[in-house]
């Protein structure tokens, strides 16, 4: 497949098969996808692969305490109160999510359970903690070095057949994740990405999002008109 087809065929999977994920398929992913680029090469990443009973843990412990209320956080500076087209662009992916998963505004219990779900991350059989050095905050480089070996994993994995979901709820209780991956204290947790194969029966996994027209956000500058 090209490229630009490949580009918008890879979509974010929130439900997967049983099967498990083996490490050899994780690493094969992982070795493709550290082909991303970073500032000066410096590879800023480090990624915590966990399954099985330690992923287990994580599940509980996360479900434990939002159900116990305990507040999310993130262990790095972040805005997630969107404005203007931005706030549009989230509205219409989680309009279309809802649409499928049959999940009414009002329903409480079952948006109780869609955020739970993310906590639990999406019950995908391996989770990838991208984490980073604590020295390099305030670490604006290696964020956008993280994101791009995010990305890289989605695309390496999408190749597989392997689906991924990039999960910021996953990480929002991080004392947890820290706990049962085994994080040491001299990293900053940055983002999880859970994976496994796709069950295509799952309602959410239908969902092709959007994406704004090019003119939204988008200036030429000194171009000749075609
Ligand atoms: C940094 C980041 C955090 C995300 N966190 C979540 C999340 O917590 N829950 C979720 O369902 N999707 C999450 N996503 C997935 C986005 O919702 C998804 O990428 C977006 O809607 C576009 O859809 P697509 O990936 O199918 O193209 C996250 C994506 C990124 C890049």
């Amino acid at each position: 497949m090209d490229f630009s087809t490949f580009s918008r065929t890879r979509k974010s999977i929130r439900g997967f098969t049983n099967d498990p994920l083996p490490m050899s398929v994780v690493d094969q992913i992982i070795d493709t996808a550290k082909w991303a680029p970073s500032s000066f090469n410096s590879q800023t990443w480090k990624i915590h692969a966990v399954a099985g009973e330690a992923l287990d843990k994580i599940r509980q412990g996360n479900t434990n305490n939002t159900m116990a209320g305990v507040p999310v956080k993130r262990e790095f500076a972040y805005i997630e109160e969107y404005k203007e087209i931005h706030r549009r662009n989230q509205i219409d992916v989680a309009i279309q999510l809802f649409e499928v998963m049959d999940i009414a505004r009002e329903d409480k219990e079952k948006r109780m359970e869609w955020m739970l779900r993310g906590f639990r991350q999406f019950d995908a059989p391996v989770s990838l903690i991208l984490t980073y050095d604590k020295y390099l905050e305030p670490a604006a480089m290696t964020h956008f070095a993280c994101g791009s070996l995010a990305y890289g994993i989605t695309l390496a994995a999408w190749e597989l057949g392997v689906g991924c979901i990039i999960n910021g709820q996953g990480i929002q209780q991080p004392d947890v994740v820290r706990e049962y991956a085994g994080i040491p204290d001299d990293e900053v947790i940055m983002i999880t990405i859970a994976m496994g194969y796709p069950d295509y029966d799952f309602p959410a996994n239908s969902v092709r999002s959007r994406r704004a027209e090019n003119a939204d956000f988008v200036r030429y500058v000194g171009f000749d008109e075609d």
